[in-house]
């Protein structure tokens, strides 16, 4: 579905809100209904202390950062500035980003020049790197709406496509994106921390997913957690029917000795 290369150098833009990545339109989409050439790439994160900053949520959960690549359908318009404006004008690839146990290199070519560019409208190259590399595995597994931008003025006009499988980058990959950028140039400066837009209720949105889900899909951490839920439950049942078991006999024996005891004065009188 998608079309990847090694790119030219590229230059990264801190921007008022986040950083931005301009990408050559000579990467570009396949398998949409028309082609859409890419135009740059950006993340949004949250901030220390919360392990949420992602823009989507997937069953109620977000995840650390999002990146997005942006792509504008080139065959209609002539920038990506027109495009942004009309509906599904713009494609853009979300990937949800989550911490794992080892650094990203792929995420390591963007994230490693960040230093260079900590103030407003400061500007560096990245030397070419594959793009392919910051996309999860699995790349038929994806989510597919129409929806907004998530900067202002937010105009209904992506096509979106969230990825299922999450890009995993490092804590220390993570900390060095919410902690190296500035939102202000004067002291004492301001980190640029939780650059996203809160959630959105769907509204009569449709959103359509490329694969079968098969019951809500669980981390093993969930499968643990809800096994000894599982095994807490039994074992309460089972406390509970052994309890309930022992009172019945208890009072079924009193019983007894009552009628025994009635009859015995029956047959004394
Ligand atoms: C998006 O909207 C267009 C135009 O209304 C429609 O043809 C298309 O099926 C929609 N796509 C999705 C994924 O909802």
């Amino acid at each position: 579905m998608l079309f990847f290369t090694f790119l030219l150098e590229v230059l990264w833009t801190l921007t008022a809100n986040g950083v931005q990545l301009s990408l050559p339109s000579t990467l570009y989409l396949e398998g949409l209904p028309r082609k859409y050439v890419a135009a740059q790439l950006h993340l949004h994160w949250g901030q220390k202390g919360t392990p949420w900053g992602s823009e989507h949520l997937v069953n109620g959960k977000a995840t650390a950062a999002e990146l997005h690549i942006v792509h504008y359908d080139s065959e209609s318009y002539e920038s990506l500035s027109e495009a942004a404006q009309r509906p599904q004008g713009l494609a853009v690839l979300g990937i949800l980003i989550e911490v794992g146990e080892t650094k990203n290199p792929a995420y390591e070519h963007i994230l490693s020049h960040l230093h260079e560019i900590k103030h407003k409208d400061q500007k560096t190259s990245v030397p070419p790197f594959n793009v392919r590399g910051l996309l999860p595995p699995l790349l038929a597994q994806y989510f597919r709406y129409n929806g907004s931008l998530t900067t202002p003025p937010c105009y209904q006009s992506v096509l979106w496509t969230v990825f299922h499988r999450r890009a995993q980058i490092s804590m220390e990959q993570l900390e060095k994106l919410r902690e190296t950028l500035f939102s202000t140039e004067e002291e004492p400066s301001e980190p640029l921390v939780q650059n996203y837009r809160a959630a959105q209720p769907l509204n009569q949105r449709m959103v359509f997913a490329s694969f079968i889900q098969v019951g809500p899909s669980y981390t093993t951490g969930e499968m643990l957690s809800l096994g000894a839920g599982i095994l807490v439950g039994c074992l309460c049942l089972l406390l509970a029917v052994y309890f309930i078991a022992r009172k019945i006999r208890r009072k079924r024996l009193r019983n007894r000795k009552s009628v025994v005891f009635t009859s015995a004065r029956a047959t004394e009188a």
